[in-house]
Formats: structure tokens, sequence, C-alpha cells
């Protein structure tokens, strides 16, 4: 399931209509990354990039410039090289960006230098990623001084540099149809690739043996990458928030702490499960779960257009904090214990973030100091959670070493919100029916 060429071709002119009269868009793709001497890492494209070309080669660059009349959208790209091909694979070259990514003139990259400081001559602004990218800052910098060595020829090289993040990640803040439907594959391709993971799990396995099960479904199921390291924390290494070594066995008694999601077409999914590793809770195991459970759901069910973004965090906070004092871990005023931040010890993330093409994905999350209010089309995690550190001597030792946290991805919709995540159990009943299997 891919985004198609027109979704990509109404992004550009979107934002071609957003750019104020004389100014020029740059978007640079990302270059391959090097993993150790001469082994590079499985490439992936800016998701800015991306999002307005479907562009999949490395070093890639678009410019696009309202009304030019020799074409408003220019990109380059690598060459074509048979003897360079044979090694890299096939490239597009600058025929195949016009004829199939719907460039009005392409070049190849080595022609850059030749052709940006003209097309920035005469322009007052330049919008692009300002101070992401030290190579493309220095660059931006070397075209502009290009352009003003030109000054007594009479070039004007534009005035005011403007960050595009603006413009654009408000674009990509809100997901469309197509988007959308994307989202649910890779979301339900995560889900079943989460239950196999459980029904898999059992004392004496190993953590990276879950996420190798998780991988090669996603694989299996048509997507290539995950959206992030997979996160297989059993025991207390489901209180380290970004686990990512995966090397440790599985103990009877466990829990297991799951994040893990998969990417389709460069949009993310993201979820989390946490399950016993034996496939039965242990009292402790299940009163904390059950807490946590209960407050994503709440929170669930709350988000619907309208509520400030973080009604929803503040809603995770009461429930976590009230029912941590109901089961003996805080003591004190639930108010209090509110203003004092208690909560912190044992929940140090907030509710959840927005999710796109990047899982932690763009889009202010307040508009004029204000938290924004939830519009449809906006997809946001629902992530609670639950550590209570092995360290913790406040809290008697049976409670020590838990991670819990349960995370299901929503998009806002007209009436309240469409969970994408719900192929994967979440109940205890549930869980621990799916692992006897
Ligand atoms: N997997 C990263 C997160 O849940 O935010
Ligand atoms: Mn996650
Ligand atoms: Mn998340």
């Amino acid at each position: 399931m891919k985004i198609s060429q027109q979704c990509y071709a109404q992004r550009r002119r979107r934002l071609l209509e957003a750019l104020p009269e004389g100014s020029v868009a740059l978007v640079a793709g990302a270059s391959l990354a090097t993993r150790n001497r001469d082994a590079e890492f499985p490439f992936r494209q800016n998701s800015d990039f991306y999002y307005l070309t479907g562009f999949n080669e490395p070093d890639a660059l678009l410019l696009l410039k309202p009304g030019r009349e020799e074409g408003e959208v220019v990109l380059f790209c690598p060459p074509r090289d048979p003897a360079m091909e044979i090694w890299t694979g096939y490239r597009a070259g600058p025929e195949g960006c016009v004829e199939r990514f719907g460039a009005d003139q392409a070049f190849d990259l080595d022609e850059q230098d030749e052709h940006i400081p003209e097309l920035l001559d005469g322009a007052r602004r330049l919008y692009y990623a300002v101070g992401s990218d030290d190579a493309l800052d220095a660059q931006v910098l070397s075209w502009l001084n290009a352009v003003r060595a030109k000054a007594r020829l009479g070039a004007e090289a534009p005035e005011e540099l403007v960050l595009l993040d603006n413009l654009l990640h408000e674009m990509r803040l809100f997901k469309d149809e197509e988007e959308l439907a994307v989202m649910r594959q890779a979301a339900a391709i995560s889900a079943e690739a989460h239950c196999e993971a459980m029904k898999l799990a059992a004392p004496g396995r190993y953590e990276y043996e879950l996420e190798g099960r998780i991988i090669s479904h996603c694989m299996s199921a048509g997507a290539r990458f995950q959206a992030y390291s997979p996160i297989v924390g059993a025991g207390a290494n489901g209180c380290i928030l970004h686990y990512i070594e995966n090397d440790a066995p599985m103990n009877d008694g466990d829990l297991v702490l799951i994040d893990a999601g998969c990417e389709l077409d460069c949009y993310a999914s993201d979820i989390t499960r946490t399950f016993p590793a034996n496939g039965r809770f242990s009292d402790e195991q299940r009163a904390l779960y059950e807490l946590v459970l209960k407050t994503n759901q709440a929170c669930i069910e709350l988000i619907k257009p309208g509520l400030p973004w973080n009604e929803v965090h503040d809603l995770s906070v009461q429930m976590l904090t009230s029912g941590l004092v109901e089961l003996g871990l805080l003591s004190g005023d639930v108010d209090e214990l509110i203003e004092q931040g208690a909560y912190r010890d044992f929940y140090m993330h907030r509710i959840g973030h927005w999710l796109g093409m990047d899982v932690h994905d763009v889009g202010n999350y307040k508009v004029n100091g204000e938290w924004r209010p939830l519009e449809p089309g906006m997809v946001m995690t629902v992530e609670p959670g639950l550590y209570v550190s092995p360290q913790n001597e406040n809290v008697e030792p049976r409670w020590r070493g838990i991670g819990i946290r349960v995370e299901d991805d929503v998009v806002v919709t007209e009436q309240g919100c469409e969970v994408l995540t719900s192929g994967v159990p979440k109940s205890v009943a549930e869980i621990e029916a799916l692992m006897a299997q």
C-alpha cells in the first residue's frame, strides 16, 4: 500500500500556494548513514522530502519556486550512470524525476552549485529547515554567497531565511484518507506481530527472540522496516523507557513489555503491550496493569475534537495518582500529590505524541501559548505507563521492578476517535487466553 503520485502533487501544490510571493523553498533528502567502516545503514528518506515527492533515492534536493515560468517544481537527483548502477541499483535520473515524480525540471546532483544560485536570484525569502543539518546550512550559505558575488551584475540574494517547518509540519499534522489507509494497515500489521510475540513468549526464551518474531512478521506482511528500534524488556528491563538491548532471558514471574511498530511507505505505527512471560499475571502485576489499562481506556474515551491536548495527559495523571494511592504505593491527598508531581517517580513521560511519518511526529502541541485543541485527522498515541524502580525503597518490595505501558494509536474523528491498534488484545482475560493458545 502506497501514497499515490497524485497525492504528492497535491501536497506540493498546497505548499506552493502557502508560500508568500517572492519566496523559494528548499527541502533536502537524506544521505546514506555509515554503520561502521564502509557498511551503511539501510537508507531512510527524510520525512519532509518524502512527504513532498515519494522519491526514495539518497542525496536528492527539492526546490519549489511559486510562479516560476520554466517550472515551479525542481528536483536534483543522483545521475543515471550504468557503471555506478551496477553497484547501487537503479536510479531514476533527471528524466525519471520528470516522468514519474512530477518534477517540472530535474538536474543531476552535481549541477546544484550551477543552478541553485540562479534559482535563488531575485527571491526575497528562502524557506528551509534552518539549523537542522550543519552540512545543509553550509551549502545554503555558499549558494547565497554565490548570488551575492554577482551583485554588481544585478543579482539579488534573498534577504530572509525562514524556517519551513511551521508551514510544512502543520500540513503533515493532518492526515488525509490516503495517509490514514496506510497508517491503518501499518497498525494492523504491528498488532498481528504483537500477538505472535505474545504467543511465543515463555520463561527461558530471550527478549531478542520476541524482537525477531515481531520483525519477521512485519516483513512477511509487507512492512520491511520498523518505525524505531523495538523495545523488548522482561522484568525490571520494562522500567527502562528506551531499553533496546533486548538480550536478556525472560524469567518465570516476569512481565514483558514490548514497544514495537512497523513502518509502511514511511508511515509509523507505535504499539506497546505488557504481558506475563508465563502467561498468568501475579496479583501485584494485575493490580498495576488494570490501573494502566483503565487509564488508557478512559483517555481514549475522552478524545474528541475541541479537547485541549493537555487534558488527555491531565486525566492520566489524575487516574494514575489516585490508583497508586488506593494500592498503597503513594500516600496522601491526591490533589496535593499531583501538585507535588509525586506520580513522576512512577510515570515520567507524557500521555502520548503525534504519530505520522516520524514516530514522534511533527506538529506543534501549543498554539499561541495554549495547548492546542484536537481536530479531526490528527493521529496520536495514548500510552500511560507505570514503572516501579527496583531501587524504590518507598514501596513494598512486592511492587518493585514492575514496568507496564499500554500504548494505542488513535485518529481524531468528527465524533471522537478511531483506534488503529485494536487488533492486539489488552484486557487481562484476553491476553491470558491468547497466551494459553
Ligand atoms: N516508541 C516510542 C514511544 O512510544 O514514544
Ligand atoms: Mn511506543
Ligand atoms: Mn509512543
